[in-house]
């Protein structure tokens, strides 16, 4: 068994903080397991961040399934959820039930994500009751940024009341934490006071349950601006560069491979 569950994430609220991060692969999934963070998620960031599209509606099915198969293979102690990509949690019970399902059967996850609130408590209800757990996520959708743009979330008294309500009703119908991506650092305070499961933040200030961050980011392997909320916790990029170049640089002068690197001699 592993040591964490979506009983035991839902639990935590109140008594510890929650450091999720996320993972595409079994190299960077196997770093996160073994550094003890309790939840890895297999974000649809996997578009933007590895494989180069410009915004995660391009992320599909196949590709999530793809992703949190090589994460869930060796992730031993943290749970792993996957997302639901863009269009695959909208079309009737049966589809919905049919692809979360997948997650868990076919990929190994031990949980799934949708984006919404308070208009898919239906959904994640379904899902629950059939034996899914679901992480909700609110706040700035990044597959619906085509029609809302990117900008936080709870900058007025309606704002974060509208926030507070979605919170509520996804936790009523059963997520066992919920993520709020960019909410005002009010909003953000109001909502984990309001609500019995984890909030886990991301761009939405300390005062939420737990926090999760693109692991390429927090490594700073992702180039270019930034959004605010991101901090590079290392310079892997910088470190990876040398390295490829003193490669190049060894082979092109013969000095790479020596002979502790040939066979028979
Ligand atoms: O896709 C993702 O990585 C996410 C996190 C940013 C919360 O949804």
């Amino acid at each position: 068994m592993k040591s964490w569950t979506s009983r035991k994430i839902r639990a935590s609220k109140g008594k510890e903080k929650l450091p999720c991060l996320t993972a595409y692969d079994a190299i960077t999934a196997r770093l996160v397991d073994e550094a003890g963070i309790p939840l890895i998620l297999v974000g649809d960031s996997l578009a933007t961040t590895a494989l180069g599209f410009e915004t995660t509606i391009s992320a599909t099915k196949e590709m999530m399934l793809h992703h949190a198969a090589a994460v869930a293979r060796v992730v031993k102690n943290a749970l792993v959820v996957a997302d639901m990509p863009f269009l695959t949690y909208h079309f009737g019970a049966q589809e919905v039930l049919r692809n979360a399902g997948l997650f868990l059967q076919k990929a190994g996850a031990d949980a799934v994500k949708l984006e919404g609130g308070a208009g898919k408590a239906q959904t994640i209800e379904l899902l629950v009751d059939n034996g899914i757990p679901v992480m909700a996520h609110i706040g700035v959708l990044p597959q619906s940024v085509r029609e809302t743009g990117y900008h936080y979330r709870g900058s007025t008294v309606e704002d974060v009341k509208q926030l507070v309500q979605d919170a509520q009703a996804v936790a009523k119908a059963g997520a066992f934490a919920v993520v709020l991506e960019c909410v005002s650092d009010d909003a953000a305070k109001k909502i984990t006071e309001a609500t019995p499961i984890p909030t886990i933040g991301i761009g939405s200030g300390v005062n939420c349950d737990g926090q999760v961050l693109v692991l390429a980011d927090l490594l700073g392997l992702t180039q270019g601006p930034m959004p605010r909320f991101v901090k590079k916790f290392a310079n892997v990029n910088e470190i990876a560069a040398k390295a490829i170049a003193q490669y190049r640089d060894e082979v092109m002068l013969g000095r790479y491979p020596t002979e502790a690197h040939t066979y028979g001699r």
